[in-house]
């Protein structure tokens, strides 16, 4: 599939735009690659909601999370809004979206275009997704032009539902029109997956059974499901963050190495790996759920009025993963995922086998760091002679810290800004394929019978603010990860930790 860039008349459409998600994401994103000047000033940007908004209520909704603006840029504010207008209309009726489509269409001859290219962002709950979308099909479509459509989580909520939500879909849209934002393939450090493991012949060498031992990917928040735990109740961490976004962490970090850097060509590798995946044991799990915090100042899950009282609601899980193919057989994997722990913090951390015994006593494994967030790092601990006159290795890094290594004036867009420009380039690179979708529900929908049926598993209590279920460490250390003893190492090191004479 190779789509075309679209150029400097495009009308972007934004549905629910009086929604949190439009406020809090959409627009400041919109705003975001306007502001950097990936976005031309002769675009159009349609707000549409069923609200009713007079257009400055609109602007000023849309504009209060705006970010990066200083006082050499603050006059983008407003040419910003100038390209902004609202549109009130309802979702299930033909009327508002054929007066959008009015509206379009007066933008398009008055710029001229013969080809109109429309960008539709749904910024809606899905369940009125297929309502959406079948208005838009009918009315606010063109066919002489070209549509692209901008989707975004829940995809469904198990195998079926999300079958029949593609089935509902699919005649509407094809693929190609189709853009499903999973904003975790938006994140600096995710894009870069793909450049470090296949640009590096170090690590293409050795990313594999024969010199990994185990793969982790853990996500921490450091807040609870406050304000919103009626939503999360329903949902649990592994159908919040582990199916979707961790899913696709995953799958880029183990998959092959594309023929080419082609969108599809990627996605192909990423299915081809999701299809090699052992079932998801439901013996081989953590679950545990939050507490209140040790010193009583913060809630447990159970305390918010909006959770049922005996919820067994997940909050935290990890997961014991295999895949099964020549590069990754037996390599443990673990997946975790956590609400209410002591830091938020999201990484990769791969360690490799050790080193024949025999020279040294005691070295440590070799662990790569790759630090999805806060502050994008990707470090190596290696093993280092200590400087000087001692001839004992110490634990070091080889540390590419953003921070520190690129410039402050270096822009790194927000996920959501650098998906919509995918998404206006054509890219599909960062966005979920169909089979891609159904592979995940396929892996997970039986895990999540498992933990949702009847009897399912009574979650470990865990403390708010703490490293979460007690039985974390041992269950890390039976998947093949290696807790050295505390003190030794830390990151990042500035002075030698260890004296240096032998
Ligand atoms: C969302 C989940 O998809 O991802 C949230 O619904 C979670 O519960 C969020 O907090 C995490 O995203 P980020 O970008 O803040 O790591």
């Amino acid at each position: 599939m190779s789509v075309e860039p679209f150029g400097k008349h495009v009308t972007i459409v934004v549905f629910g735009a009086s929604g949190d998600l439009a406020k809090k994401k959409t627009f400041p994103a919109l705003f975001g690659l306007f502001r950097e000047g990936e976005l031309p000033s002769t675009i159009k940007v349609i707000g549409y909601a069923r609200s009713e908004l007079s257009d400055a209520d609109f602007k000023e909704r849309i504009s209060a999370n705006f970010k990066g603006v200083n006082d050499s840029n603050k006059h983008k504010v407003d040419e910003f809004l100038n390209l902004c207008s609202y549109t009130q209309g309802q979702y299930d009726s033909a009327e508002g979206f054929k007066k959008l489509n009015e509206e379009m269409e007066k933008y398009e001859k008055d710029s001229g275009v013969d080809k109109p290219e429309r960008l539709f962002y749904l910024a809606l709950p899905p369940s009125v997704f297929v309502t959406v979308a079948s208005h838009i099909k009918e009315n606010a479509y063109t066919k002489t032009g070209e549509v692209r459509l901008i989707v975004e989580k829940p995809f469904g909520n198990d195998l079926e539902s999300s079958r029949k939500l593609q089935k509902s879909l699919a005649p509407l849209f094809t693929e190609e029109e189709l853009y499903r934002i999973d904003h975790y393939l938006g994140k600096e450090m995710v894009k870069n997956l793909v450049f470090l493991r296949f640009s590096n012949e170090f690590l293409n060498a050795s990313w594999n059974k024969n010199h990994i031992k185990s793969i982790q990917i853990s996500f921490k928040e450091a807040f609870g499901t406050e304000g919103r735990g009626g939503y999360f109740d329903d949902i649990g961490i592994v159908r919040d963050v582990m199916q979707n976004h961790l899913l696709q962490v995953l799958t880029l970090l183990t998959m092959e190495r594309p023929v080419s850097i082609d969108p599809e060509a990627i996605r192909d590798e990423k299915v081809k790996v999701l299809k090699a995946f052992g079932e998801l044991e439901t013996d081989d799990i953590l679950l545990g759920q939050y507490t209140k915090s040790e010193d009583g100042t913060k809630p447990g899950y159970l305390d918010d009025d909006t959770v049922k009282g005996d919820s067994k609601c997940v909050t935290y899980a990890a997961l014991g993963m295999q895949i099964h193919n020549e590069r990754w057989e037996g390599v443990p994997i673990v997946m975790r995922a956590g609400k209410a722990l002591k830091e938020s913090k999201v990484e990769i951390r791969i360690q490799f086998k050790e080193v024949a015994k025999g020279m040294f006593n005691d070295i440590q494994r070799n662990e790569l760091v790759m630090r999805i967030q806060p502050n994008e790092a990707v470090y190596m601990k290696i093993n280092s002679k200590i400087p000087g006159i001692s001839a004992v290795p110490s634990v070091t890094d080889l540390d590419l810290t953003y921070s520190s290594r690129y410039s402050k004036e270096f822009w790194i867009p927000e996920a959501y800004e650098s998906l919509i420009r995918d998404c206006y380039l054509g890219n599909h690179a960062n966005f979920v394929r169909d089979d891609e979708l159904d592979l995940s529900w396929k892996l997970f929908t039986p895990l999540l019978q498992h933990i949702e049926s009847k009897d399912g598993p009574t979650p470990e209590p865990y403390p708010y603010g703490s490293n979460g279920p007690k039985n974390l460490r041992p269950f890390l250390s039976d998947h093949g990860y290696n807790f050295y003893d505390e003190g030794t190492y830390e990151w990042p090191l500035t002075t030698p930790n260890v004296k240096g004479k032998m």
